[in-house]
């Protein structure tokens, strides 16, 4: 429990004590400043006592924002409802270990106007999904993949890592938690699982943070590119802005990542585009990946093509699409895609946890003149297809040949 103004002052109370021998005038005099402090003393030792009550009260206050009552499951846009509460790990350098975590109804945090996270952006998050599936039970989808990517992340950021066992425990108890708050089968909705990493220890000069937390939030969520998301986004090519360096942090969820798209998806909004499209940053020459999800195509051939690169995020998304396209039959190819291949696919979609896979119905961007072109991907047969295969291992309606559902046990 954080030391309260009374604790405080009761360790310095504590620590005045003479020093040398008195003489017996001054043993009199003292004996007063000593009941006097003892009084004082026996006063804090109250107050420190009351303020470690009024702690444990808070703690049973109220959340400030109260839980949703959701009734409209099949219109859920991907947006937060506040649910019963988050699950919260604290690691600190004095005992270089997670904490046993608590369940914080409220969902604030009160963090040191220095925090790590406040100034350097020390913070990592994921994104995960639980489903309703159709037997009624709920089940979360390849966490282990997730608690990896966390961990590339904790090493890149210099935070602690989080054990896979850690993860997993943590999120299974914000699902447990909130199983009211998983949509029914068949509305269509899942729950959004958002686990996060943060500095939150006080730091001045740049350093790894000596506190971190691990949270997991969860909230309902539909389609997160709204009703309209499966008739197709148009896309908008950068030119101006880059979303990562090779070699930077465009390869783990960082949350500065993000923040550095902020400015090019507003320009892109304002013109009329659904979402950026990133290409190499250092030539230009090369499909990198959407604002928040991962660039596939099907090739003239059919296949499925996705681009290699060192700084696009590892989807986990993607990975599982490979993994069914391949038991499907089509042929796979990760490797690097020219941007001046885009003319050739027939099917275009942006694929992640949020996004499942969106089709991408135009993608505009200069030609190799400088003209601005739009190419546009009027089909999204195979990647509906494989959309559809995937949701469907999700809610339980095909079999899960890859082991990647696990029942939360509520
Ligand atoms: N690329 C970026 C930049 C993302 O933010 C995401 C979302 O998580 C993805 C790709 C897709 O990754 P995943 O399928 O693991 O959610
Ligand atoms: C996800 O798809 O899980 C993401 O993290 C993207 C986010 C911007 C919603």
């Amino acid at each position: 429990m954080r030391s309260s103004v009374a604790s405080g002052l009761l360790r310095r109370l504590s620590s005045r004590s003479p020093a040398l021998p008195l003489r017996r005038t001054q043993q009199r005099c003292f004996s007063d400043v000593t009941s006097a402090s003892q009084r004082e003393f026996e006063l804090l030792r109250q107050v420190s006592r009351l303020e470690s009550r009024v702690s444990e009260l808070q703690a049973q206050l109220p959340p400030r924002v109260q839980p949703t009552k959701i009734t409209n499951w099949e219109d859920l846009a991907f947006e937060i409802k506040p649910t019963n509460g988050h699950v919260r790990y604290t690691w600190s350098q004095k005992t270089e270990a997670w904490d046993a975590g608590q369940f914080i109804q409220d969902p604030f945090v009160n963090l040191h106007i220095h925090a790590g996270v406040l100034h350097y952006g020390i913070t990592l998050f994921e994104g995960c999904k639980a489903f309703r599936a159709k037997d009624g039970k709920i089940r979360v989808c390849n966490l282990p993949a997730n608690a990896a990517r966390m961990n590339t992340g904790a090493n890149r950021l210099v935070m602690p890592a989080v054990p896979e066992s850690l993860f997993v425990e943590a999120v299974h108890w914000a699902v447990r938690a909130n199983a009211e708050y998983v949509p029914p089968y068949g509305s269509g909705g899942s729950m959004y699982i958002r686990p996060f990493l943060m500095g939150t220890g006080p730091i001045l000069g740049l350093q790894p943070a000596k506190e971190f937390q691990l949270m997991v939030s969860v909230t309902p969520v539909g389609n997160y590119f709204g009703k309209g998301g499966l008739k197709g986004i148009h896309a908008n090519v950068m030119t101006e802005f880059d979303r990562a360096a090779p070699h930077g942090t465009g390869d783990v969820k960082a949350g500065g990542n993000y923040a550095a798209d902020l400015l090019p998806l507003k320009r892109a909004k304002e013109l009329g585009y659904g979402t950026t499209l990133y290409l190499d940053p250092k030539e230009r020459k090369f499909i990198e990946e959407f604002s928040v999800s991962n660039f596939l195509g099907i090739s003239a051939s059919g296949a499925y093509v996705t681009p290699h690169s060192g700084s696009i995020l590892p989807s986990i998304t993607n990975k599982m699409l490979m993994t069914l396209a391949a038991d499907m039959g089509l042929a796979v190819e990760q490797r690097p895609v020219e941007y001046s291949e885009l003319p050739s696919f027939r099917e275009v979609g942006a694929c992640g946890t949020a996004t499942v896979v969106a089709p991408v119905s135009s993608i505009t961007g200069p030609d190799a003149q400088g003209e601005l072109v739009k190419h546009e991907f009027p089909s999204f047969d195979k990647l509906n297809q494989l959309r559809m295969r995937l949701q469907e291992v999700q809610y339980g309606e095909h079999e899960d040949r890859h082991g990647w559902m696990v029942e939360v046990t509520c």
